[in-house]
């Protein structure tokens, strides 16, 4: 009954952190694709191979139902993923839509005709290949008019958190929300949309200020994963031993990994 949670490095920890806390029975396999991280500095065609490659090594551990916990690969592979090279018995899921869904107040699977919804400006921060994907405007508007979208480019932001360089983590999250405050002074809420970021939440709320409103992944991906599995039960794998997979170097990942999530984490090699 294995589920399978995939990212480029250790960012979907964050997610699969908030999955383990609303869904304890289900065995989570997750796979970090550390020896080519980061996605956000590559080409889609890059990012779809990529992606693939570790989606497959999923499916081999059992797990039918794969979540991609990177918006890089949400954004850039995930719908050619979907048309044109998932077979019927597996299903590979993402982490955008569901928090759009928030966004813009909408239960799953409403398909109505996009409306007004309360919040207006919204600052989008993720990495330079989600953002230059639009995949995120794109999702927006089936579900919302009159929504204006500032995005910034965090460039250097994950290879900070990979390398657990804390210091210049938190000084490019003041920049970069600095830049985006001078093309849109006063957001509502502000969109975390790498899943790195959550990593660096405090930072992003202290430079965002109390006044802006924080939409961060993990449990938003938590509930509708709950809320999937409950009507799609089918969709739990064969597999049934939860484990930690990195393409990367399996005692370094383990230390990083532990540092970040404060409880010992043993990666083995995929
Ligand atoms: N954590 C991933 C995301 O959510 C990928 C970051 C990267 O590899 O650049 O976008």
């Amino acid at each position: 009954m294995a589920v399978g949670v995939f990212d480029s490095g250790l960012g979907g920890l964050t997610v699969l952190e908030a999955l383990l806390r609303g869904l304890p029975q289900v065995p989570f396999v997750y796979l970090g694709d550390n020896a080519h991280t980061p996605y956000g500095v590559r080409e889609p065609d890059d990012i779809f191979a990529l992606t693939c490659a570790g989606v497959e090594r999923l499916w081999a551990e059992g797990c039918d139902l794969v979540i991609l916990a990177c918006n890089t690969a949400s954004a850039a592979a995930l719908r050619r993923m979907q048309e044109t090279w998932v077979p019927p018995d597996k299903r590979v899921l993402g982490v955008f839509v569901p928090l759009i869904e928030a966004l813009t107040e909408r239960q799953w699977g409403d398909n109505s005709p996009p409306r007004e919804v309360a919040v207006k400006h919204v600052a989008l921060f993720a990495t330079p290949a989600t953002v230059s994907s639009r995949a995120f405007q794109r999702e927006l508007a089936f579900r919302a008019i009159g929504v204006d979208v500032e995005a910034q480019p965090c460039g250097g932001l994950v290879d900070a958190i990979e390398e657990g360089d804390m210091i210049l983590a938190e000084a490019l999250v003041a920049s970069h929300v600095a830049a985006l405050k001078r093309r849109m002074p006063h957001p509502q809420a502000a969109v975390l949309g790498c899943t790195h970021y959550p990593l660096m939440e405090e930072a992003f709320r202290a430079a965002l200020g109390p006044a802006v409103a924080v939409f961060s992944q993990p449990e938003i991906v938590a509930e509708s994963l709950a809320d999937y599995l409950a009507r799609r039960p089918e969709m739990l794998g064969p597999g049934l031993t939860p484990m930690f997979l990195t393409t990367g170097d399996p005692l370094q990942v383990g230390h990083a990994a532990t540092r970040f999530l404060r409880r010992g984490i043993r990666f083995e090699a995929a």
